[in-house]
């Protein structure tokens, strides 16, 4: 094996633009959850591969990991990002603008649980960084929202509040999951769970 894989696998973490530096050097002095540049690379590469013609995220904080899925969006194709704090939002929308994805995402204000039960059309990805403790009520609207053959992503599922998700994605045929333990270099905590799962 590779000697000191942490240090190694850190190198090898993907190059991205002032913009995004700027945002975990952000994250950094504030203390804002993010995903970080490996997660936001793998969303990237998965809404490419899910059709990245409508991808849904629930929690957008300052817009970074937004600006990642708007790289993997399809020609036409749109984010639809929720969040319930009005500054970060608006964070969000204007970092957004600067890495000139205006047209292709929409950061809505409100609380997730609220929109999500009146939303309606059919996601190819969805995105689920948001409070832990809500992931496993969220699941029966992503079921109805993702196409299916739709991906769910859900960050941070070594979270304790993630418990009850994790056991019901496990359990629930409807859904195909897999449940990895990670190392992620700049993710907000840099050893979590990162769960995919297939809407069957
Ligand atoms: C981990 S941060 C999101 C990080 C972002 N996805 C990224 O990687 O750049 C979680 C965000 O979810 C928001 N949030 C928490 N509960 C929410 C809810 N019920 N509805 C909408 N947003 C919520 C918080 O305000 C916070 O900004």
């Amino acid at each position: 094996m590779i000697q000191d894989m942490e240090g190694y696998f850190r190198g090898l973490t993907p190059e991205r633009s002032d913009l995004l530096k700027e945002l975990e050097a952000q994250a950094k002095a504030e203390a804002i959850p993010i995903a970080g540049p490996l997660v936001g690379r793998l969303l990237s590469i998965l809404t490419t591969l899910s059709g990245g013609r409508a991808v849904l995220e629930l929690g957008t904080a300052v817009g970074y990991s937004a600006l990642f899925i708007a790289e993997g969006l399809a020609p036409g194709g749109r984010l639809l990002s929720l969040e319930r704090d009005a500054d970060r939002a608006g964070q969000a929308r204007a970092n957004l603008a600067r890495g000139g994805c205006t047209d292709r995402v929409e950061v809505r204000l409100g609380d997730a649980m609220e929109e999500l039960a009146a939303l309606q059309g059919l996601f190819d990805l969805a995105f689920l960084d948001f409070d832990k403790s809500l992931y496993e009520p969220a699941l029966p609207h992503l079921h109805r929202l993702l196409r299916p053959g739709g991906l769910l992503v859900a960050d941070n599922t070594g979270f304790s509040a993630a418990r009850p998700f994790n056991q019901a994605l496990r359990q629930d045929p409807k859904w195909r999951e897999a449940h990895l333990l990670c190392f992620l270099p700049l993710h907000s905590t840099e050893y979590d769970g990162l769960s995919l799962a297939l809407r069957l």
